[in-house]
């Protein structure tokens, strides 16, 4: 096995911003009750024509001009989320075209918000078989496409986004060590589209029933959410054989600043060491371990030789955590 490491990470953000106060006009809900109950200030909206493919774009380029690879000498392109371009084909296929990476494969991986830790543990084991050198993986999301936005008890929580990392043979930068992936489908129904895929075809009968639009079961994905990042965070160190004043940063998934601070507690671990930009992004799905990961590099929250761990949790249900030492 070769050792595998992030050789740099890109993010995107659309510009039209989404604030409390925007969003009081649009349901009966307030700023207080939002920022109380889930951190968020603001969130960022694609606009109309921006779909999936053109957000992962935007971020791949940062990171492949970080990374100083050009899109010809990628081996694989992965993207994750849940709202890819088209139920087909792939949308790492659109991004593998728009990049002009003329010698990659390319596939979409879909594990709700956890997808950024499944496809990075892909991508690691190809790059430590020593089958592909370069591997470019991007989450990406656009929910707001698939928000009920007459729902005031979801709409509030989403926002757009997307952030790439380029994984490569270790060259003393940000080494993959080890994850940690779990599911349990029985929660199918505390998070989902209910329509539009083979279960439930699109039709008007759906569509008037607003079925292709996300729903969501709050306080019991915030129950399960606690309970899942502490499993993940906990068998994560357990692994790798570390304790928890080992690790200098954690980076959650940003669904609801009070699911980070019951996790911190109950796992004893400082809530400072949890990076959060949920006020500024909302809840981003697979784009958000990446964009947090991204804006804490650039924020110097991460030093060389640092202990990380990115931990998420999403629809299916899935959880999982990746330990990295920068
Ligand atoms: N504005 C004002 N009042 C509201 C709003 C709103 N936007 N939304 C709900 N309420 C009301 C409810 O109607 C309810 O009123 P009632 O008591 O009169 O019935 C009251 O507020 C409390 O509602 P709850 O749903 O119990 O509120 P809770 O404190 O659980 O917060 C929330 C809701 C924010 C959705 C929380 O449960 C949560 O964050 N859950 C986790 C969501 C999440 O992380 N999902 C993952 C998303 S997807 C993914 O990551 C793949």
């Amino acid at each position: 096995m070769r050792r595998v490491g992030i050789a740099s990470l890109g993010a995107y953000v659309p510009p039209k911003i989404l604030t409390n106060k925007d969003l009081e006009k649009m349901v009966d809900t307030s700023d207080e009750w939002i920022t109380t109950r889930t951190g968020i200030k603001e969130r960022r909206i694609a606009d109309e024509s921006q779909a999936s493919s053109d957000l992962a774009y935007e971020a791949s380029k940062i990171a492949l001009a970080e990374a100083g690879i050009e899109p010809s000498d990628l081996d694989m392109i992965i993207v994750c989320g849940v709202t890819f371009d088209y139920p087909f084909p792939a949308t790492a296929c659109i991004l593998q075209d728009r990049l002009g990476a003329n010698k990659a494969g390319a596939m979409d991986i879909e594990a709700g918000c956890t997808g950024f830790i499944y496809a990075l543990s892909v991508a690691y084991s190809y790059v430590a078989c020593g089958f592909y050198d370069n591997v470019l993986v991007v989450g990406s999301d656009v929910l707001s496409k698939v928000t009920d936005w007459q729902d005031r008890s979801s709409c509030i929580l989403f926002g757009d986004a997307a952030g790439a990392a380029v994984v490569t043979p270790y060259k003393g930068q940000g080494e993959l060590l080890n994850f940690y992936l779990r599911s349990d489908g029985s929660r199918t129904d505390d998070l989902l589209i209910p329509a539009g895929g083979s279960r439930n075809p699109a039709s008007h009968k759906t569509v008037e029933e607003r079925l292709h639009y996300m729903k969501l079961n709050g306080p019991e994905v915030f129950r399960l959410a606690v309970r899942v990042i502490e499993d993940a965070v906990t068998a994560i160190l357990n692994k790798a054989q570390l304790k928890k004043e080992d690790i200098a940063i954690l980076i959650p998934h940003q669904a609801n600043i009070r699911i980070i601070q019951t996790a911190a507690r109950n796992l004893a671990i400082p809530q400072e060491k949890f990076f959060v930009n949920v006020d500024r992004y909302g809840n981003t799905s697979a784009a958000s371990i990446p964009l947090a990961f991204y804006e804490a590099l650039k924020e110097g929250r991460i030093k060389k030789g640092d202990y990380i761990i990115l931990v998420g949790f999403g629809a299916g249900l899935t959880w999982g955590a990746f330990l990295i030492r920068w």
